[in-house]
């Protein structure tokens, strides 16, 4: 067997599973194992019988603390860019998928599933395509989607045909398709992408249309017809880039319209930003959204995924296109685990606060102090490594602060540490919590975490210790 009919037939199954754990959700039987304490968010969400997922993009290819997070808290992928027509279809006819492929090779590695976005969107498109006359663009574009469904056949569970064709009154927006092809260029997608692959799921996705509002109006009364007249249409993507704060009340109810209309419903593109800085208030308020989010998706059984338009803050698009907005993840710039992280796994049916280490060595510090401290290095590659530390509170009172401290016997060295004050002198390490996370009741724990380098070994740290505050 081809590297292509492997990939095909393992992805078939991916698929295959992922379809018969939402039929069972369906008809009220949840087939798939229960997550553990410590399970990723992508398992988390499996066991309710849905993905969880990031978009990614290309540059980060080569981050390798990135691609340690991406490859393995998450069950599906959305490639962010370079599905997009000015990638893949740059000139007339000439087809280029090296750098989608790219990204979904790596998810079939991770045994992720993969959506495909966007066949047909008024941005992002190269500019010959403004030029192609009216009578032939409606071809035009049928042979681009044709193409591009057919190559990535068998390998994704859904695709984006049509991207953002409302505008916010419900009327449609004046793109080259709707201005020389007229309303009938979105069912002509459809029917286009059907004929090229007759099992990916089909989606119309867009922003603000995850309340009920004349926008989400408009698509509904689309998707109604498209229904009526047996187009093929598979499903609704709300693309759900919100505001801290912000959540529509109506989510729920507008994801349920959606799904009896015959349709699924997934999340596409989560993020919830704030005005910078952060601060807790933010991040706490944003952690509550983001477990709302959830929580109106499990609510109803065909909203199948949800998907995060980037996992990390400084590999989000917020900043460029919003100034003075951000931080609109479920991890900061360090990588660390933001309170948006932990309210997601515990919508998701996880534990609200990372679970103890279950790193036996070195074992934890004695509790005299009010708490312990465990340490397990996560990823390791050439003279590098990531590790993280987890702080619990072991007595019967709450406190107030903690301080680790512990020696490297390697000459280890940190380069940059997420969710934790540090203070380094030569092997001799201290990390005070900082203002978010030292707070932990009796039995709580939260964790901190690093990036480090080593030399010739990565022995485990000697004296590690806790003290409360
Ligand atoms: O690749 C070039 C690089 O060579 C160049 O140096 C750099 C300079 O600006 O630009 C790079 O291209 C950028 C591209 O992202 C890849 O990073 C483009 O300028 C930039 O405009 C483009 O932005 C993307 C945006 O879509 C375009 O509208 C974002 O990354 C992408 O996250 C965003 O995604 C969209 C969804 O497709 C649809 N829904 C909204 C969402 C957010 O805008």
């Amino acid at each position: 067997m081809d590297r292509t009919s492997h990939r095909r037939r393992r992805t078939a199954g991916l698929i295959a599973g992922a379809v018969a754990a939402v039929t069972a959700l369906t008809a009220g039987v949840l087939t798939a194992p229960a997550a553990s304490a410590d399970a990723t968010l992508g398992q988390l969400a499996a066991a309710k019988g849905r993905y969880f997922g990031s978009a990614t993009d290309n540059p980060t290819l080569s981050d390798v603390p990135y691609q340690q997070i991406l490859g393995s808290e998450f069950g599906q992928i959305t490639v962010g860019n370079t599905m997009k027509w000015m990638y893949t279809e740059p000139t007339q006819g000439q087809f280029d998928y090296t750098q989608a492929e790219a990204i979904v090779d790596r998810a079939e590695a991770n045994d992720q599933l993969v959506r495909g976005h966007t066949l047909v969107w008024h941005n992002q498109l190269p500019g010959w395509v403004s030029n192609v006359p009216a009578d032939r663009l409606l071809g035009v574009m049928r042979d681009h989607i044709t193409n591009e469904v057919a190559h990535f056949k068998g390998r994704l569970i859904h695709w984006d045909v049509v991207n953002e064709a409302f505008e916010e009154n419900g009327s449609r927006r004046q793109s080259v398709f709707q201005q020389k092809i007229g309303d009938g260029y979105i069912a002509e997608a459809f029917k286009a992408a059907r004929a090229a692959d007759p099992n990916v799921k089909l989606y119309y996705n867009d922003y603000n249309i995850e309340g009920v509002n004349a926008k989400s109006d408009a698509v509904y009364n689309m998707v109604k017809s498209f229904k009526q007249q047996g187009v093929p249409i598979d499903g609704v993507g709300l693309q759900a880039h919100l505001i801290v704060g912000q959540v529509p009340a109506t989510l729920q109810q507008n994801i349920q319209r959606f799904a009896d209309l015959g349709v699924d419903v997934a999340i596409t593109e989560l993020d919830i930003r704030m005005d910078l800085p952060r601060t807790t208030a933010k991040d706490t308020q944003q952690a509550e959204d983001y477990g709302k989010v959830v929580r109106a998706c499990l609510a109803v059984s065909r909203c199948v995924g949800m998907t995060i338009w980037d996992f990390a803050d400084h590999h989000s698009w917020i900043p460029s296109v919003f100034p003075g907005q951000g931080a609109a993840l479920l991890y900061d710039e360090n990588f660390g685990k933001k309170p948006a992280y932990y309210a997601v796994a515990a919508a998701l049916g996880g534990t609200s606060s990372p679970s103890p280490s279950p790193s036996p060595s070195p074992s934890p510090s004695p509790g005299g102090d009010g708490c312990t401290a465990s340490y397990k290095v996560t990823s390791q590659w050439q003279n590098g490594f990531t590790a993280d530390v987890t702080v619990r509170n072991s007595g019967t009172a709450a406190i107030d602060g903690w301080t680790v401290t512990w020696t490297f016997p390697d000459g280890q060295r940190i380069s940059n540490l997420w969710n934790g004050d540090l203070t380094a002198d030569g092997s001799s390490v201290t990390v005070r919590n900082v203002g978010y996370n030292g707070r932990l009741g009796a039995g709580a724990s939260t964790s901190f975490g690093f990036q480090g380098s080593y030399t010739s070994s990565n022995g485990t740290p000697t004296g590690i210790a806790c003290a409360a505050a």
